[in-house]
């Protein structure tokens, strides 16, 4: 067990439908601290480097076009384990394989709109909170 830190983000299409309290209901409700929180339409640099290990992949535009799309909230979560246990609560990638009970499960169908980001290691964590929150966590 160890204290982490993890980016969380409730991308556009969780804004746009309303779900900002559900998912920030899930994370308190697992005993988990929101310790930063904003509303930001993220500029294409932002986006870019922020996905920056997909830079390569054919949805990348896609990817960075519908990121900076609209409004999200960024938040940087706190709590035992909460990198790997946030990935839990969030479901897979693919809302069609992710689990019901699950963020993505509950609320999402398709790949391109699945309502949340979460860091996937502890670098990446470490990346991403500087670049959300520089010089904060
Ligand atoms: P995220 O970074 O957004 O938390 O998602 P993730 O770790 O679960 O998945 P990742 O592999 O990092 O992919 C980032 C986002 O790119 C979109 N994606 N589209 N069309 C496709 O095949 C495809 N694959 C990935 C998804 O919206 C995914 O969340
Ligand atoms: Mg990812």
């Amino acid at each position: 067990m160890s204290d982490q830190k993890t980016l969380i983000l409730v991308k556009p299409d969780g804004v746009a439908r309303g779900l900002v309290g559900e998912v920030i209901a899930r994370i308190e409700r697992k005993g988990f601290t929101v310790e930063a929180l904003e509303l930001r339409t993220l500029e294409r640099s932002v986006a870019e480097e922020h996905y920056a290990e997909h830079t390569e992949r054919p949805f990348f535009g896609e990817l960075v076009d519908f990121i900076t799309s609209a409004p999200l909230v960024a938040m940087c979560v706190s709590g035992d384990d909460a990198i790997v246990s946030m990935r839990n609560i969030m479901g897979a990638t693919n809302p069609v394989e992710a689990t019901p009970g699950s963020i993505r499960g509950d609320f999402a169908t398709i790949i391109g709109e699945n309502i949340v980001h979460g860091s996937d290691s502890p670098e990446s964590a470490a990346r991403e909170l500087e670049l959300f929150f520089p010089g904060r966590f």
